[in-house]
């Protein structure tokens, strides 16, 4: 406490934890048992007042204070920890006959003495492990290598179903390791939207938990509905038990007293007594696996009694008292009944083979991608052919190959379509590229709504009140042709417009004009990236506007002039000048300027110290994340190269820093500069 600082009074201690025992017992209600007891209203207004006596009476926010799970902490870059015990590896298998020698062999080992085993769900997630003393979470850390891991403390902290100060007894020293996975629903509610703001989509849910606890600042991350789901009670000790008040004699009842502590443990676990109550075990869950809210990729079989895995001991890398049957992904036989094509925004058209509705891991089955041209043809696809479907531990069905017990020898060849499925246009085939695209930018619908939903996305022009059915209903009704039109917007145009998706009211025109006003100061090089010219990304549109710093410069470059920007090879180097010579286009560039856009870099440097320099980044930072050095770089006068050349006056490195980029370094004589001495240069 500071000495200008009040000290807090008893009423504020006693409201403290008082709400810090309500919204701790609310939060366990909702997050483990699945129960509402008040509404988010309500329990909005208790964190809220909590938060505001800690920010008040900074002596009374606990680090176990529920406040903290809505983040808010920045990590520039993630500590590296010592595992003070290695996180080991199971070993695996697909085959249940290794499942009968592993019990067999258990059976050998253990001479007589009984015993039992547990048999879990294998979580298809990240695996992490929680340091907890006295019963507070002091540190999570992620299993890396087994031997060092990332420390993501603040981010795990975020998620409701990791406690943050444990109930009733517990072990005074011990870590909770489990997988942190990414429910099914909530996955698919973020990718949705991710692509609405104009972001890659995650692959699935275990690389977007991955990226999720990654992730810099955990307020982000506090917005991921993550899980946690344990699975070992890791003692100092397994032949001590350092809580005579619980049963830790066992796997089973190590788990069963962590679910009293307050942690998340999933009720599909069982108690099994031989080889053939584990492949019932096994059976019913290859089966079951795709009704559970998130993913699965096996099972682990575990030796129950935990002073048994001694005499057991260890293989190089793990246990020899347990084992992981992983499923095998779900195939099936489905015929062709068409293919069809879909446009993209960007006018890729992309392949789609509609099935004869089949069911395949949980859900019916009746489209799936066939990726582009090549794909196609790889497969040889054929007229009548039924297709192999496959869905592993991804949502994703995934066509994997034909049939060969349905293909008719005459089965006539199915040829990539030559012309867009929407507008009729021939196809081009952008040079070594694999998919087809329809250069009808600005008369095809789909890239049309494409484009126009590009444009208003949080990266670009972020005008958040038009989402994709009120950019439609506007289509629809003729008022936005391109996203010029969009300047032209008045009240008057928007008021009562519906259709059966959407309607406008008078505070809904009064958000989408303001966002669409507030649009007019987005920097240069957003407005640019907005323009959705193909192979200009974010980065891409920095580069040219740092090139060319205004619009009539860059609308005067020549193809030659536009390879010299960093980066920039000849194909993104046509594109960016076709498009520029476009007359439609550089008319919508003249009217978005005309209504007041952002047309020109604004110099934002804030010295010359570095004025000469070419410096090349590498590794992570402690003060900056990659893009901000180099911004910073920028801001000082200097170069931020790509890659390391004779040109290169120094080596900006981080940790990790790239060995590859090390070696080049040395080899020319290049430099190293470390943060620190970074940050001295720049002053
Ligand atoms: S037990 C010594 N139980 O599968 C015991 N692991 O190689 C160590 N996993 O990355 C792990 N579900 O993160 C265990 N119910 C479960 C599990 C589980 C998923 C992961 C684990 C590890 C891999 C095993």
């Amino acid at each position: 406490m500071d000495l200008f600082s009040v000290p807090a009074p008893d009423s504020a201690i006693q409201r403290v934890n008082e709400l810090t025992r309500l919204i701790d017992h609310y939060n366990h209600e909702y997050y483990m048992n699945d129960r509402s007891e008040i509404s988010d209203f309500e329990f909005d207004a208790l964190l809220r007042e909590l938060i505001e006596l800690e920010q008040q009476y900074p002596e009374l926010a606990s680090p176990t204070s529920p406040t903290r799970r809505v983040g808010g902490e920045v990590n520039k870059t993630f500590k590296q920890v010592q595992h003070r015990f290695p996180m080991l590896s199971l070993g695996n298998t697909y085959s249940i006959e290794e499942i009968e020698e592993f019990e067999a062999r258990t059976r050998r080992l253990l001479d007589g003495t009984p015993f039992t085993y547990t048999c879990e769900l294998k979580y298809d997630g990240v695996a992490i492990g929680l340091t907890y003393r006295h019963g507070q979470l002091i540190q999570a850390v992620t299993r890396g290598n087994g031997a060092v891991g990332d420390d993501i403390t603040s981010n795990a902290r975020t998620i409701p179903t990791i406690p943050l100060k444990l109930q009733g007894s517990y072990p005074d020293d011990f870590e909770a390791r489990g997988e942190v996975v990414y429910p099914f629903d909530a996955f698919e509610a973020m990718n949705r939207q991710r692509e609405a703001d104009g972001d890659e989509p995650f692959a699935n849910p275990r690389n977007a938990a991955s990226g999720s606890l990654k992730l810099q600042n955990s307020a982000e991350c506090a917005k991921r509905k993550l899980m946690f789901c344990m699975y070992f009670m890791m003692l100092p000790n397994d032949n001590e038990n350092p809580s005579p008040s619980l049963d830790l004699s066992s796997h089973y009842s190590r788990l069963e007293s962590a679910k009293q502590m307050g942690f998340k443990v999933q009720p599909y676990i069982k108690e099994c007594n031989d080889i053939n109550d584990i492949k019932a075990f096994i059976d019913y869950w290859d089966k079951e696996r795709w009704n559970l809210p998130f993913g699965i990729d096996g099972v682990v079989i575990k030796v129950n009694q935990t002073d048994l895995w001694d005499r057991l001991g260890m293989t190089a890398k793990s246990p020899r008292w347990a084992i992981a049957y992983k499923f095998k992904a779900e195939r099936v036989s489905t015929p062709l009944l068409e293919v069809t094509y879909q446009v993209g925004r960007t006018g890729i058209v992309t392949p789609v083979a509609n099935m004869e509705p089949v069911w395949l891991g949980g859900t019916t089955v009746r489209r799936a991608t066939l990726n582009n041209a090549d794909f196609m043809a790889n497969l040889d696809i054929r007229e009548g052919d039924h297709l192999l479907v496959e869905k592993g531990g991804e949502i994703i069905p995934k066509i994997v190959g034909i049939d060969p017990d349905f293909r008719k020898p005459d089965a006539r060849p199915i040829a990539y379509t030559q012309v867009c499925p929407v507008c009729g246009t021939p196809l081009v085939r952008a040079q070594g590229e694999a998919g087809f695209y329809c250069p009808n930018q600005d008369g095809c619908i789909p890239q049309l709504i494409g484009h126009l939903e590009h444009f208003v996305a949080r990266k670009a022009m972020d005008i958040d009140s038009l989402g994709t059915e009120r950019l439609k209903l506007l289509y629809d009704k003729g008022l936005i042709n391109n996203v010029a039109d969009l300047y032209d917007l008045t009240p008057a145009m928007l008021i009562g417009l519906e259709n059966d998706k959407t309607s406008i009211q008078e505070k809904g025109a009064e958000n989408i004009l303001q966002a669409i006003e507030k649009s007019k100061q987005v920097p240069f090089e957003r407005v640019l990236f907005a323009l959705g010219i193909r192979h200009v990304g974010e980065v891409g549109a920095k580069k040219l506007v740092r090139y060319f710093g205004n619009i009539d410069a860059l609308l005067a470059a020549t193809v030659m002039e536009l390879t010299m920007v960093e980066d920039m090879g000849e194909v993104t180097a046509i594109e960016v000048h076709d498009y520029l010579s476009n007359p439609n286009h550089r008319a919508i560039i003249e009217r978005l300027r005309a209504a007041g856009l952002q047309m020109e870099a604004v110099d934002n440097r804030i010295s010359n110290r570095l004025q000469g320099l070419t410096i090349v980044v590498s590794g992570v930072f402690e003060h900056f994340s990659r893009d901000e050095i180099k911004a910073s770089i920028e801001q000082h006068g200097g170069k931020a190269g790509g890659s390391i050349s004779g040109k290169t006056s120094y080596l900006l490195a981080g940790a990790k820093v790239g060995p590859e980029k090390l070696k080049k370094a040395e080899k020319l004589g290049v430099k190293l500069l470390t943060e620190q001495e970074y940050m001295d240069m720049i002053g």
